[in-house]
């Protein structure tokens, strides 16, 4: 008989939450068509739910054909370019930057201003952190390994503010907090801006997965936060699995007589965590 334990952080944080409420609110009463720039959350099927509904997705290469028209900006937030075209062509804007996203964009505006070098532990490729950046007008390095860190040029005299990317690794981060307070040990000033809901998830994680057979996590693939969940837990535990569907439970091994752990990430609903976890009973 196996037993499942899930961890009880697991699936959507409190910025999807609102950003899906935001987005279904939107739906229900505007007509004509809603536009949202890239995918509100990481996660096919929520998205798939919403562009039946009437949802539109578009790339923000087509930013400048959107007028008079209703755009939703997603959870992770977006250049401050594509935000001013956007109000500039008389869209309706319905933001669903996650609020703690929005604190960061704000800190950047406010330390460029003061001048200072600003340092974001992230991955540049990740939505969230191309519209961090495009905050500070310049000044600004993204890292997201010691080579990274090694390969900064930061001018002499200027003092340093290292933030973070919402989800980031808590432990790789602390890592490369140490690197820098000891390369710019008197100019570093350090503000954390990885979120409770990353905290607490990654926390959680950790602690799971030392104590079963196997890790599940649940989420898609293409998710930041998710990603990192499989990082924490295979570090701990061999037999963790990403998975994204009921049918991906097939390349599960797992004896009748083990303890599960299951968790999910940010952008992943409650009715997928129970089917999987449903049909894991039956099968294991
Ligand atoms: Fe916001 Fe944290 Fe979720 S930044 S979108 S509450 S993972």
């Amino acid at each position: 008989m196996i037993d499942i334990k899930i961890g009880k952080f697991a699936g959507f944080c409190f910025g999807v939450k609102r950003a899906i409420e935001l987005v279904d609110e939107t739906l229900d009463n505007e007509t004509g068509k809603i536009y949202s720039i890239g995918p509100v959350i990481h996660n096919e099927k929520v998205l798939e739910r919403l562009e039946k509904k009437g949802l539109k997705i578009v790339d923000k290469s087509e930013v400048d054909k959107l007028k008079d028209s209703v755009v939703i900006i997603r959870s992770h937030g977006i250049e401050r370019d594509i935000y001013q075209k956007l109000v500039q062509n008389n869209n309706k804007i319905v933001d669903c930057t996650c609020p703690f996203v929005k604190k960061i964009h704000n800190l950047v505006e406010k330390y460029a201003k003061e001048g200072k070098y600003i340092v974001v532990i992230g991955d540049r490729e990740h939505a969230e952190v191309k519209a961090i950046i495009s905050y500070a007008n310049n000044d600004i390095s993204v890292v997201g390994s010691e080579e990274d860190i090694n390969g900064l040029k930061i001018p002499e005299n200027q003092e340093i503010v290292v933030l973070f990317q919402t989800t980031s690794n808590i432990e790789k981060s602390k890592k490369y907090v140490d690197i820098l307070t000891n390369l710019f040990y008197n100019k570093c000033l350090v503000v954390n801006t990885i979120c409770n809901a990353t905290i607490d998830r990654q926390k959680e994680v950790d602690e799971l997965s030392k104590n079963v057979n196997s890790m599940i996590i649940i989420g898609s693939n293409n998710s930041s936060n998710t990603r990192k969940l499989y990082e924490v837990a295979k570090n701990n535990c061999d037999n963790t699995y990403l998975i994204n569907d009921v049918s991906e439970l097939t390349k599960i091994n797992i004896n009748n007589d083990q303890v599960i752990g299951v968790s999910a990430g940010a952008s992943t609903p409650d009715d997928l965590i129970e089917e999987i976890v449903t049909n894991a009973r039956t099968k294991f």
